[in-house]
């Protein structure tokens, strides 16, 4: 068992060094004795980057749904698997232990088999956060179908395509939503979306919010019946190793959404070892990410990293600022928790209320703090570090894509230091490096380039659902026998890493490189500044000059506005150097988003340049009606 908890530092170093000198064997006896298998496999890796072909544990047979569910139940049965917190705190927590997932879960696939549902069939779930979104996963693994969960803040557009794209014949949906004090008509967009998806013959429809929904007669039935009448027991199919689990779609760079196809044995070996050790889960620890299922980070660090290894997690249908800013640090000390995991996002968004929210909550049993989705910004990271951690909880800060399955560059709580704005080392097994333009790595410290994965990961995607060739194109081909990440890092004197962004966001100003992450972070050091977005747009001299759109906190009073665009210049200049100075600073009352809660440079960079009219599709915004007052107040 020892390799499977690293405890400390030294040990962490002896395993890496292991990880990385004989691969094999360490994969081998980490999935040996920690899972169960209905079948050991052949071989345990076998991989050509250039085709790229990857494949795990070949050979092997097992189910992830009986390492995530039934092989607790003899000793964890009673314990509580998931925690339901409602969006309305007044509606009380519900607590599904390991014995009632299980069932749930055996109700639902057979529900599932009796609407004809095979395994490798895909099935799209559309449902917010309640248990069903677990439990509709976890059935789908059950049966061997693949599943596909489409964050059920997309448009009816938006999820269309997502239906179409990897031919789903059954939709699985709920009646609405709430978030915060609005309900959203999930079915209405369902119906919408259902026009243009003529593959779909089945919906089973949640009940959350009782709203007066009308169903298709022949295609739609209320889901609760339906598992009511099946029955509790429900054999797991029997999967091989490279057999699909799931599809989870990400937005490239260009073009549209591509379906990052993952599978069954390396999937489960990574999220879980990853889970037990990024956290440090200890047996009756409870564990929150505020992420939402339809992310990866919901599919691999609320579900099945964490059911995996029978933890408690907690699952959250509400928003961080209803019924006020104080609604996470009130569920922290309601279920007692001990690993939190957030975004970046919500942080810096925390923080501009100021520390009333959190004071207010005994936030003490908090042990380790987790971040992931974007750099963390130094001022952030201190609050995070202060005010939430009171400077006595390690913080991870995350590194890892959809594509990458689970976290690859950490520090490990109390074992690997964290240092602010740094994701710090590599996970055991991966193989990190930086390489400069012409694909040479970059070796030694203090050095930056293009982050690139030099050996395969058992968690990492192995195709783009009906693309194969995207999937070569967009990740093994700008440097050869790598896998390319899309991002940019820099290693420090003593190797830890830090993520300085996409580098389709580097800029190049008079010749030299410049990474908006760092500008951002120096702009945000201003005590009056809330967020801010860096884009580029045309200089007769110097080629590309900097253009800032720069959200002020709501607490700030301002007078002179041009004072503080001296004072966020002098910022940099003193991060960066004068060089990386803005030539134009916008306020803006928000920045653009994604419903994960990225800034939309793209739409930005349009702008600055003076192109407002063809902003491209800005219907998956969450603020959509911020572009037009950005339009107005250009500079
Ligand atoms: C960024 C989320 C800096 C990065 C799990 C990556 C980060 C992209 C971090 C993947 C971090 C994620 N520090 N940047 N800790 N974590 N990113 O697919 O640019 O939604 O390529 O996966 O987010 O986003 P995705």
């Amino acid at each position: 068992m020892s390799d499977y908890h690293i405890t400390s530092f030294d040990d962490y170093k002896k395993v890496y060094t292991k990880s990385i000198s004989n691969p094999e064997s360490f994969w081998e006896t980490l999935a040996e004795e920690n899972f169960l298998w209905r079948k050991k496999w052949n071989k345990v890796v076998s991989w050509d980057f250039s085709k790229p072909e990857i494949k795990w544990f070949e050979g092997a047979q097992l189910n992830i749904t009986e390492n995530c569910l039934d092989r607790h139940l003899e000793q964890r049965g009673n314990k509580t698997a998931l925690i339901f917190e409602p969006n309305n705190p007044d509606e009380p927590a519900k607590h599904i232990s390991y014995r009632e997932l299980h069932e749930q879960v055996c109700r639902f696939a057979n529900v599932l088999k009796s609407r004809g549902i095979k395994k490798g069939d895909r099935v799209c779930i559309y449902v917010p956060m309640i248990p069903e979104l677990a439990v509709s996963v976890l059935a789908c693994a059950r049966i061997g179908a693949v599943h596909s969960v489409v964050f059920a803040g997309f448009s009816a557009n938006a999820l269309a395509m997502r239906i179409n794209d990897c031919d789903c014949s059954m939709v699985i949906t709920c009646d609405g939503s709430f978030r915060g004090n609005k309900t959203i008509d999930l079915k209405g967009i369902v119906d919408e979306a259902l026009q243009n998806c003529p593959g779909v013959t089945s919906v089973l429809v949640a009940k959350r919010i009782n709203s007066d929904i009308k169903l298709k007669e022949g295609r739609d039935e209320w889901l609760q019946p339906l598992l009511d009448k099946a029955a509790p027991v429900c054999p797991a199919e029997t999967m091989e190793a490279e057999d699909p689990l799931f599809i989870l779609y990400t937005s490239g760079s260009t073009g549209k959404p591509k379906g990052m196809v993952h599978t069954t044995a390396g999937y489960m070996v990574y999220t879980a070892y990853t889970f037990k050790n990024v956290f440090q889960y200890s047996e009756n620890d409870v564990y929150w990410c505020t992420a939402d299922i339809g992310w990866i980070t919901g599919h691999s660090y609320i579900v099945y990293g964490p059911l995996a290894n029978g933890a408690t997690t907690v699952l959250f249908e509400g928003v961080p600022s209803y019924p006020d800013f104080s609604r996470f640090w009130q569920i922290v000390a309601k279920h007692k928790v001990n690993q939190f995991y957030t975004a970046p996002t919500a942080i810096r968004a925390l923080a501009k209320q100021g520390v009333a929210f959190v004071e207010g909550h005994d936030v003490s049993s908090l042990k380790v703090l987790g971040t992931v989705g974007e750099p963390i910004n130094d001022e952030a990271w201190h609050w995070y570090d202060e005010t939430v951690g009171k400077k006595k909880c390690p913080i991870v800060d995350t590194w890892w894509q959809t594509e990458t399955g689970g976290i690859m560059i950490t520090s490990l709580p109390g074992i690997i230091p964290s240092k602010p704005t740094f994701a710090t080392l590599a996970f055991p097994g991966i193989q990190a490096c930086l390489v400069n333009e012409e694909g040479e790595e970059i070796k030694g410290n203090n050095v930056d380039g293009r982050l690139c994965i030099k050996f395969p990961w058992p968690g990492m995607a192995r195709t783009i659902w009906g693309d194969h060739q995207r999937f070569k194109d967009t990740y093994f081909t700008a440097f050869n026998d790598k896998y390319f990440t899309g991002d940019g890092a820099l290693r420090d004197a003593i190797g830890n890493y830090r993520i300085t962004g996409r580098v389709d966001d580097v800029i190049i100003v008079s010749g030299h490189n410049l990474g908006t992450a760092p500008i951002e972070d120096a702009i945000n050091e201003h005590l009056n500044v809330a967020e801010s977005a860096i884009v580029a747009f045309p200089h007769d001299i110097k080629g590309n000059a900097l253009y800032g759109f720069v959200t002020l906190k709501e607490s700030a009073e301002i007078e002179d506005f041009e004072a503080i665009r001296g004072e966020i210049n002098q910022l940099i200049s003193k991060q960066i150097g004068a060089i990386a100075k803005l030539d134009k600073i916008q306020f803006t009352s928000e920045l653009p988003k994604t419903r994960s809660g990225k800034i939309m440079r793209r739409i930005l960079r349009k702008i600055a340049c003076g192109e407002t009219e063809n902003l491209g599709d800005t219907s998956t915004l969450l603020n959509p009606e911020v572009v037009e007052e950005i339009i107005q107040q250009r500079l």
